[in-house]
């Protein structure tokens, strides 16, 4: 019996990343647990730890896949707090990541605990634009900052935010945004034009 357990988890863990489902289990688990609810105005953290799986060839420091990982649990964890989530499932709607520009700034060295914290930047009626930032606990450096764009299929920002405060002001489109949204737009038009 024991050695069937022990085979099972062995091929789940072959066959899946079965670390980055518990994650997401424990992540939001932990949220609706102790934190509460927020609106879609504020700022969500999720705390993270640089373990021995996270580092790259060198040992020293988080890869560079790993933050993009990271970017998904801290990105869910905002969904299940403020209710986004709850509004995209009731509609039977998706959110996909279009599109995300990271700007590493300062390694996040081996053994260290940091923060991920989610706010949303900005949106439109089919978009949304996730600003995202690494920041370590003991010194506050922020380390890493993202801009995520997320394309609601089969919904849209008004049922997203239905019955949830903070979506009444609508805030300015910030200057990386407006930019990163010019350069999404020609390298897009140069990639028609050779299909
Ligand atoms: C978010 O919006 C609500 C409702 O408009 C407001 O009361 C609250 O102060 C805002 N919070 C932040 C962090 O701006």
């Amino acid at each position: 019996m024991y050695c069937i357990i022990v085979t099972l988890i062995a091929l789940a863990y072959i066959f899946w990343d079965v670390n980055y489902f518990l994650r997401i289990a424990f992540t939001i688990g932990l949220g609706r647990l102790f934190q509460k609810k927020c609106g879609v105005n504020d700022t969500t953290t999720i705390y993270g730890f640089c373990t021995t799986q996270d580092v790259d060839i060198f040992l020293k420091h988080m890869n560079n896949a790993r933050y993009v990982r990271e970017l998904d649990f801290a990105r869910f964890h905002f969904y299940d707090r403020t209710g986004i989530y709850e509004n995209i499932k009731a509609v039977d709607g998706h959110a996909l990541q279009g599109a995300s520009s990271i700007r590493y700034r300062r390694t996040i060295p081996i053994f260290s605990a940091y923060k991920v914290e989610t706010k949303l930047a900005y949106w439109e009626d089919k978009t949304l634009f996730i600003e995202q930032k690494f920041i370590t606990l003991n010194d506050g450096f922020v380390r890493a900052v993202v801009l995520s764009r997320q394309n609601l299929i089969n919904v849209d920002t008004e049922t997203l935010f239905r019955g949830i405060p903070g979506a009444d002001q609508k805030p300015e489109c910030p200057e990386e945004i407006k930019h990163w949204l010019q350069a999404i737009e020609i390298s897009s038009a140069r990639l028609r034009k050779k299909e």
